[in-house]
């Protein structure tokens, strides 16, 4: 075990390539459907959206894939990423435990979303596309790919959730000062928009409209525009590997092997990160890691969400994969974790889970506010709402190590900073933020609305 800190990679030891899951994982993918035939979806229905290397990433069952020297120089403006030991927290917890947090928060985003923002835009860029859309829930991705659009000459349009777009005007002026234009989705821009806005002129917006919002405007454009997304689909989950595979050598600098790993899952993309290639050292160097998926009792989609066939998006214009879903029309509370209110997850993170190879928790907000104050006080660093809820599930993990008098070794990711969060600190502060659990009925009743699939998989 090393007596230091901060566990530091030159820049030489930056991943040369991305780990794909699909390549070892034991359960097979499930199939990627049309939202209009209910058949699996071709290349080309998938090109609307999306420049074909990304589309053969999506499929691929090659085991690693180059990362193009073009996106290794751009990740070598925060990568490697530090991941230190969290000293300080563990002497405050009086804990057996070992706690250490790899720290995504040091992107010029602000999150680990630019690890896949880069490619993306780089794919596009190379694909001769000039504009992309996207959305954004908390705002994390959108100033992702607004940064990664300008380092590419890309224009970019950004569909904000509207609860956000209102409750973080620095995250909107953050895009617009990297070039993007950003919208309060539901906006009067698209027909789904417009839909929505007839029913409920007051809404506050969801991360599904805002998502069907950027689909359309793409799928609508002629081919003038591409749709770049922040999570679930597995060349996202890719591109973050580089997490995984960089704590895999810091851990290895610091002389200890995790126990468990943590992370906080919306769509699922910083978790499969850090714990895909974790999860291949299990599968195949027979390591016993716990790989630990963390999310709000507000959007429950693992520990709550029916594991079955649904639609990505609210409009019923994106894919329809096989996930843990909370329905396609879920409207969730104004919760201050706003990067965790997707009402699906991650299909190979959803099949892993369902065979038992991933656990899942679900953790209330004023809890996770508690781990979020105990880990800025002792480790200096105000985290994410979303990252929190790794933070909880880690302290929750060295003070029963410590019940059970245990040397247990912890890793955590953390996903993001929570500069631009500040108004939840404040809600918290003053006594105002609320628990709140989702409930079952809820789950029930929009089981009613699934899509009618014939494919038994
Ligand atoms: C800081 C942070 N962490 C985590 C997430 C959740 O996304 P994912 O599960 O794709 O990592 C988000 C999403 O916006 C985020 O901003």
């Amino acid at each position: 075990m090393s007596d230091h800190t901060r566990f530091i990679l030159n820049e030489s030891d930056l991943p040369k390539s991305w780990y794909n899951i699909n390549a070892d994982s034991p359960v097979p993918p499930t199939p990627v459907l049309h939202p209009g035939t209910m058949e699996p979806v071709t290349p080309d229905f998938l090109s609307v959206l999306f420049p074909m290397e990304l589309i053969l990433q999506e499929i691929s069952t090659e085991r690693y894939i180059d990362i193009p020297e073009e996106v290794r120089e751009i990740y070598k403006l925060y990568r490697p990423t530090p991941l230190l030991r969290a000293r300080r927290l563990e002497k405050a917890l009086d804990t057996p435990a070992h706690i250490y947090y790899k720290n995504e928060s040091v992107s010029p985003a602000g999150s680990h979303k630019p690890n896949t923002a880069i490619p993306q835009a780089f794919y596009n860029k190379q694909a001769g596309t000039k504009a992309l859309t996207t959305e954004t829930g908390a705002g994390q991705w959108g100033s992702a790919l607004s940064l990664a659009c300008s380092f590419f000459g890309l224009d970019l349009e950004v569909y904000m959730v509207k609860v956000s777009y209102n409750q973080k005007p620095y995250r909107r002026i953050l895009m617009e000062t990297y070039g993007a234009q950003v919208y309060a989705s539901p906006t009067d821009r698209t027909n789904f928009g417009r839909s929505v806005l007839a029913d409920n002129p007051d809404s506050t917006g969801s991360l599904g409209i805002a998502i069907s919002e950027a689909v359309e405007a793409a799928a609508t454009s002629n081919g003038a525009k591409k749709y770049g997304i922040g999570s679930v689909l597995n060349h996202v989950l890719l591109h973050q590997t580089v997490i995984g595979e960089e704590s895999l050598k810091q851990m290895d600098m610091a002389n200890e092997y995790p126990d468990v790993v943590i992370s906080c899952v919306g769509g699922g993309s910083n978790f499969s990160g850090i714990a895909y290639p974790f999860l291949r050292e299990n599968l195949k160097n027979g390591k016993r890691t716990r790989l630990l998926a963390v999310e709000p009792t507000a959007a429950p989609s693992l520990t709550k969400g029916v594991y079955t066939f649904d639609y990505g998006d609210t409009a019923r214009m994106a894919p329809i994969v096989k996930m843990h879903t909370l329905g396609h029309d879920f409207v969730p509370p104004a919760i201050h974790a706003g990067g965790l209110r997707y009402h699906g997850m991650a299909p190979s993170l959803c099949a892993l889970y369902d065979a038992g190879y991933i656990e899942a928790v679900a953790v209330q907000q004023k809890a996770t506010f508690e781990a979020a104050i105990q880990f800025a006080k002792a480790e200096g660093i105000i985290p994410a709402p979303e990252s929190a809820h790794a933070i909880r599930a880690a302290i929750d993990e060295a003070l029963d190590a410590k019940a059970k008098g245990e040397k247990r070794v912890i890793l955590f990711n953390l996903s993001g900073h929570g500069h631009f969060d500040l108004a939840a600190y404040e809600s918290y502060l003053s006594g105002k933020l609320e628990d709140y659990e989702y409930p079952e009925e809820a789950v029930r009743q929009a089981m009613t609305k699934l899509p009618e699939v014939n494919i038994s998989a």
